[in-house]
Formats: C-alpha cells, structure tokens, sequence
C-alpha cells in the first residue's frame, strides 16, 4: 500500500503542509504507517477473535520456520495456534499496544510490535502485528545478552522453587508396575521399617539415588536429616574431611573452626554413600570401623563422636569383582551387603516403559513449565528398541530434550530423531503412519487397546518377531525362516521391506 505522494505545488516547491490539525495527524499517521510498513519485516491482522485475517508477503518468509507450508494452513487460524507464545490477543483485550518486545518461539526470536486497531466508536475490531527485526541478536547485541541472561536467571530460579515443592520422594514414586519393579518396592518397604544397612545395586540411572531417599522417607528417621556422600566426586584427600569432620584448629584457613563430617549431620537419620565402589582404599577401614562402632573421630582430634546412623550404600559397580581383585576390602563389603536390593535395568523391564515416560514427562513439565507432551503408539514402540545403556536417566535426558525442540503435544518416532538418531531411522514408515492415525484413546480407557490399522499391527507383529528370531539364530537368516515357519523367499521379502532388521 504505497503512500501517495504530496502534490506538488504549482512552483514546483515541496508539497504544502495542510493547515489543520485533523489533516495533519491524519498525514502523521499515514506516514508512520508507511514507515512501519517500509522497515517491517513482515505485517499480520488478526480480527477481534484472534484470528489470522491476512499476513504481508514479507511475513512469508517466516512461515517454514513456524511449521506451515501454505498460506492457507496459517491464514484463518487462531493466532496462538500458529505464532507460539504471541501476545496479539492481550492487546486485543487490554487494547493497549505492545509497542516493542521480543518474541521467542521456534521460528527464533524477533523484535515485534503490536498495535489494536478501533473502529470509529473506538471499539477494538482486530490487532496489527508487525516483526521490525528478526534475529535481533546481531543488531541488538547488549540488550538480547541482557535478555538471555535474565530468562537464564528465570529459568534457573523456577527449577529451584520447583524443587523446593516437590513433595519427598516416597516408594511410589519409584515407578513400575513389572514384576522386577514390584520387587524392589516390597523389598525397600520392608527393609525401610528396620535400621539395616543397604546395599543398592544397579547401573547407572536405574533409581539408586531415588530408593534410598524413599526408603529414608518410609523410615521411622524420616523427620530426620537425610545426607549424601558421592565418593566418586568428591576428591579423594578431601574425603576423609567429609565424612568424619575436622577439629577447630586442626587446620589454619578456612577450616581453622573446625568442620562437622558428614556421619554427624546426618546423626539421627541417613548416610547415603553414592557411589561407595569408587571408595579410595586407604579410607576403606575407617569407613568400616565407624560403621561397625558408629563413632567418628574427626581429623586433628583425638576424640570420638557417637553417632546414630543408617546407611544406605549404593553402587553400579561389580563389588564382588572389586573384592576378588583386592581392589575393596572384603570385611568392608560382607558390613554393607547386608540387606541387598538389586534394581533392573530399563531394558529388562520395558513393560515399565509407558509409565516411566508418562511420570517424566509429568515431571519434565512441572519443573519446566513447558506443556505436557504425549507419546504416540509408535514413539513407544520406537523407545522399545533402544538398548537403554543410561536407563530411566538417559529416558528422562531423551524426552527433556524432545520436549524442548518441538511445540507439538504429540510426540512420534520423528520427533526423536535429532536425540536418537538410530532409533529414528529403525523406524522408517513411521511419519506417514503417526500422521494419518486419529490419536489414541487415553489410556484411561480401561484396558482396551485402541483399535489401529490391522495391518499395521500385523506388520509390528512381524518386525517383532522376526527381530526375536534373528536374534536367536545369531542373524542367521536360513534358521531364522525355519525358526519362523516361513519360507526364505518371505523373510527376504521382509527384510528388503524393513532393512534395519537384517543390519
Ligand atoms: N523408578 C523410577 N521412577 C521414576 N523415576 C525414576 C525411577 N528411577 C529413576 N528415576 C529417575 O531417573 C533419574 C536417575 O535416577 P537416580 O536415582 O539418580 O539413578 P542412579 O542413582 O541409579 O544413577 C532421576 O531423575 C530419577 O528421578
Ligand atoms: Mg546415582
């Protein structure tokens, strides 16, 4: 929408000012107009109810990096459901404008301005939204520094109120439901009723660290403090500060007045010693002897404190292995085995898939403050499949990190391709499939599998158990046909449908 240009005069001298105040505003505004046309990058309205009416050709350029393909997938829509995080609509309610702000979405972040627009009563009939610059970062360098450093700060101060909210972990919230994991909760509730030492074993991210905070939260020391040692990281001449304390005067500095050890505060509660694998075997027997006589004699003092504590060990190393190489002492390790509660893998016990996910993510939107994502079937069945090495750990990092690179509610097998890369790739029908399914019914939905495709079914069946097969015959494929009651011409047939199976 070009302005038009001032008539010139007769004298060929610039154009006349009008005389009147209603002109020349109306010229003011005109012009400031064009001015936020000219430089905008792009221009969009939307009506009274939020809705896209028409977007500039400028504005064009920005809709593949917000998901649309067309014109006419963003054109017509709700503003929030196409500009994620917009404000058009508060400026529409309040008709107050937004004259500059900075819009982060997945499109990157833009420096925008939004303005309502009244009919002649006044009345609020729409809002303009204008993108002045996008990628701001380089032209505004300061302020966008200023910027991300604050939302950092935000970020950070929400996960630390988070924390401090979220209720102590208790035994259900170590969640499972397969055989394994109910076994480990009868296990722990049994064992939190007495003041035995525990010996958690596990790889890593199986939910050592979480039971031993539940067993202390079920035990009668529950009011009590629990206190954590992780030998692994803490250096190891400093470990013998840490958990027996220093006299006053012992050392000059800092720790000149004396320090407590980590056996007295947690005096009347827990000891949690993380990692007790990695325990330097120079400390190994100071370590026994204050357990067995639960005194602590703190460095530089030739007293001994009582103390009154439960400990709970935990470990993803082989002890046993450990001890036959001389590497853990042997007594030390027959005083911390006494109650042994072993945690599964995530691998062994997929069937604890679906729930983990469901709770992390419950989680992972609670702390975040991002929506609450879904899984699709074929996510689930995708997850399946990956070996787990990190456990419930590296499923938690995996559907962070998802969540975080899409605004989509649902998640599908693609969404996981940029964190697990092999996994999207195991799975290569899966966009068409996911797209073209009505989501499922909750799962509330009493048991009943939500009807799919038959024949999408049949074909999972198939992958499945020809996977199983060729992983009981070593890949041999001949044996595998025979295992399978199929012939050798079927299976090839499948394997050229599905080649990750035969990899
Ligand atoms: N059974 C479980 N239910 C829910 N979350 C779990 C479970 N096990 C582990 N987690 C989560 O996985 C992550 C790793 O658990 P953690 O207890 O630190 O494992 P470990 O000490 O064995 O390495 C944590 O975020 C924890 O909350
Ligand atoms: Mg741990």
């Amino acid at each position: 929408m070009p302005l038009q240009p001032g008539t010139p005069s007769a004298h060929g001298t610039n154009p006349e000012l009008p005389q009147d105040a209603d002109s020349v505003l109306q010229l003011a505004a005109r012009s400031m107009f064009q001015l936020f046309a000219d430089t905008a990058e792009g221009m969009m309205l939307v009506d009274r109810d939020g809705k896209v009416v028409w977007i500039s050709d400028g504005y064009k350029q920005f809709l593949p990096a917000l998901g649309f393909e067309r014109e006419s997938d963003f054109v017509g829509h709700s503003v929030e459901e196409v500009v994620p995080n917009t404000l058009m609509r508060e400026v529409i309610a309040t008709g107050k404008p937004i004259l500059v702000d900075l819009l982060t979405n997945k499109a990157g972040t833009f420096l925008v301005s939004r303005i309502p627009l009244r009919d002649d009563h006044g009345d609020v009939i729409g809002a303009l939204g204008m993108v002045l610059m996008a990628h701001p970062e380089s032209t505004m360098q300061p302020l966008m520094k200023k910027f991300s450093r604050l939302s950092r700060e935000l970020d950070e101060t929400r996960k630390q109120l988070a924390e401090q909210r979220r209720p102590k972990y208790t035994i259900a919230s170590f969640i499972g439901a397969s055989p394994a994991a109910l076994e480990v909760k009868r296990q722990a509730r049994r064992v939190a009723q007495t003041d035995s030492t525990v010996l958690l074993l596990g790889e890593t991210g199986t939910g050592k660290e979480l039971l031993a905070h539940a067993i202390h939260a079920a035990s009668p020391r529950a009011a009590r403090p629990f206190v954590t040692v992780n030998i692994a990281a803490v250096p190891e001449t400093l470990l013998e500060a840490e958990f027996f304390g220093v006299a006053p005067g012992a050392y000059t500095g800092a720790d000149r007045k004396g320090r407590d050890g980590k056996f007295k505060l947690a005096d009347g509660g827990t000891l949690f010693l993380d990692e007790i694998g990695d325990m330097p075997p120079a400390l190994q027997a100071k370590l026994l002897r204050a357990l067995q006589e639960q005194e602590v004699e703190p460095l530089g003092s030739n007293q001994v404190i009582k103390v009154d504590v439960r400990v709970i060990a935990a470990t993803s190393r082989d002890l046993p292995r450990l001890v036959a190489e001389e590497r853990f002492r042997e007594d030390l390790y027959y005083r911390l085995n006494v109650v042994p509660i072993r945690l599964p893998a995530l691998r062994d016990r997929l069937a604890d898939l679906e729930a983990l996910a469901e709770a992390l993510l419950d989680d992972i939107s609670r702390r975040s403050g991002l929506v609450h994502r879904e899984l699709s079937a074929e996510a689930f069945d995708a997850l399946r499949l990956h070996p787990w090495r990190g456990n419930i750990r590296e499923l938690r990092n995996v559907l962070e990190q998802v969540s975080m690179m899409s605004d989509d509610l649902r998640l599908a097998p693609r969404h996981f391709a940029g964190v697990l890369p092999e996994l999207a790739q195991a799975w290569p029908h899966a966009d068409a499939r996911d797209e073209a399914r009505p989501p499922p019914p909750s799962r509330e939905s009493a048991g009943a599998a939500p009807v799919r495709p038959l024949a999408d079914q049949v074909a999972e069946l198939e992958r499945a158990n020809i996977r199983a097969a060729l992983a009981a015959t070593a890949g041999n494929r001949v044996a595998a046909a025979r295992l399978l009651k199929i012939s050798r011409a079927a299976l090839y047939d499948r394997l050229a449908r599905w080649p990750d199976l035969g990899a």
